[in-house]
């Protein structure tokens, strides 16, 4: 790898990444280059990633197909160079790469309801806000994976999208608060106020789902029924904060049957969908209380979303999506680590595989078998 000077003009960076050059296909180790950050950009060298469900829609071309590709949208590097009018970090921050920005200043970020900055959106375009990317490989463009992507060695972000990390967190714990984690955490706290007291089911207990059960359990819910199809995941989210864990292929019912069951025919306060599985939207929906029940729909998919029930969803009940959990990535990621370092929060049990960058197709296997929860990626 030839590292360019890192002060004043830095040059072109040539290192390797894994690129996705058409959808569903497997992913080649490529020397890539990797320009210079602009004036409010940082390039970033990585020290660790890891995988989301998110990178597998991603590589399918979903939801846009944009190829070449580097996938990956958690991670966490060292500012290797920043551009002229970068004032939140510098060369030599430890930093974790987001796919979201704060401004503080935007419609949105002003009404403090939510994460959805308009400066510093989620960007779909696979290009760095002024419409350009900042890869390519032997001449040819290569797209970002929303306004990262960590499956490289070297990176250039916009540097509002970075958040400096303690170094006291632990490197695979701070790439996974990146996403997924923290997307399920973050929606029972910011995007709902789980309730002390109040029931709580969560449909999937991926790194998201988990996520989800723990914010539960912090915010002192008295009942976090788990949903899914894999009984490894029992007691995995038992230690999360699951008190009653069903896989629904082990019975005859339903996930919202077996949700009601389990809260004497009423359904739960709280719903968390975290499978992007379409058909358990309308479950999700049924598991919540008629008239008090609120659904948030967190899981992405493959398949379109079906249709969703109309008389379920007239019956009271409120739905809300959520990006990232609602979490503001300068105003609250902060808290979060912080829970992190005061061991609040502990990771280490999401930690299932490990694989090197040249390894990367092997962790596309990894995510297939049944104890995977997290794969993470060295450098
Ligand atoms: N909205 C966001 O900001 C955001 C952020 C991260 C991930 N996501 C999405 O959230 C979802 C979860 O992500 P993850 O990384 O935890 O995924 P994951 O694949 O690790 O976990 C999904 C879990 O759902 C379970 N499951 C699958 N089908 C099921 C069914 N029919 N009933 C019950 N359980 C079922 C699986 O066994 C698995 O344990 C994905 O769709 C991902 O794309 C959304
Ligand atoms: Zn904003
Ligand atoms: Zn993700």
């Amino acid at each position: 790898m030839t590292n360019g000077n890192s002060t004043a003009t830095p040059a072109v960076i040539t290192c390797k990444a894994a690129v996705v050059w058409k959808s569903g296909e497997p992913l080649k180790v490529e020397e890539i280059q990797v320009d210079p950050p602009k004036s409010s950009e940082i390039r970033i060298k990585m020290l660790c990633a890891s995988m989301c469900h998110t990178d597998i829609l991603c590589s399918n071309g979903l939801p846009i197909p944009l190829f070449p590709r580097i996938p990956g949208h958690e991670g966490v590097g060292v500012v290797e160079s920043v551009g002229d009018n970068v004032r939140n970090v510098k060369p030599g921050d430890t930093v974790m790469l987001l796919y979201l920005g704060e401004c503080g200043e935007c419609l949105n970020c002003g009404s403090g309801r939510t994460n959805l900055c308009h400066k510093y959106p989620l960007g779909f375009s696979g290009l760095m806000p002024d419409g350009t990317s900042r890869m390519s490989v032997a001449g040819e463009i290569i797209y970002h994976h929303f306004s990262c992507s960590t499956w490289s060695e070297y990176v250039v972000i916009e540097a509002n999208y970075a958040v400096k990390v303690d170094p006291r967190v632990s490197l695979p714990h701070a790439s996974f608060l990146c996403c997924g984690f923290t997307t399920g955490f973050g929606s029972t706290w910011r995007e709902v106020s789980v309730e002390k007291g109040s029931t709580v089911a969560v449909i999937g207990l991926g790194a998201v789902g988990l996520g989800a059960v723990k914010g539960a359990k912090q915010q002192g819910a008295s009942k976090i029924i788990g949903i899914d199809v894999n009984t490894f995941k029992r007691d995995k989210s038992k230690a999360f904060g699951v008190t009653d864990f069903f896989n629904p292929k082990e019975t005859n019912k339903s996930a919202s049957e077996l949700i009601k069951d389990a809260t004497g025919g009423l359904g739960v306060d709280y719903c968390f969908e975290c499978t992007g599985v379409p058909a358990m939207l309308n479950e999700a929906i049924e598991g919540s209380k008629v008239g008090l029940g609120t659904v948030v729909f967190i899981g992405a998919g493959m398949e379109k979303s079906g249709e969703l029930d109309y008389i379920p969803l007239l019956c009271g009940r409120t739905v809300k999506g959520s990006i990232y959990g609602g979490v503001r990535t300068q105003t609250d990621l902060p808290k979060i680590i912080e829970k992190c370092v005061n061991k609040e929060v502990d990771l280490d049990e999401l930690i299932t595989h490990e694989i090197r960058l040249d390894e990367i197709n092997k962790g596309f296997e990894y995510m297939k078998q049944p104890n995977c929860i997290k794969v993470v990626i060295k450098f």
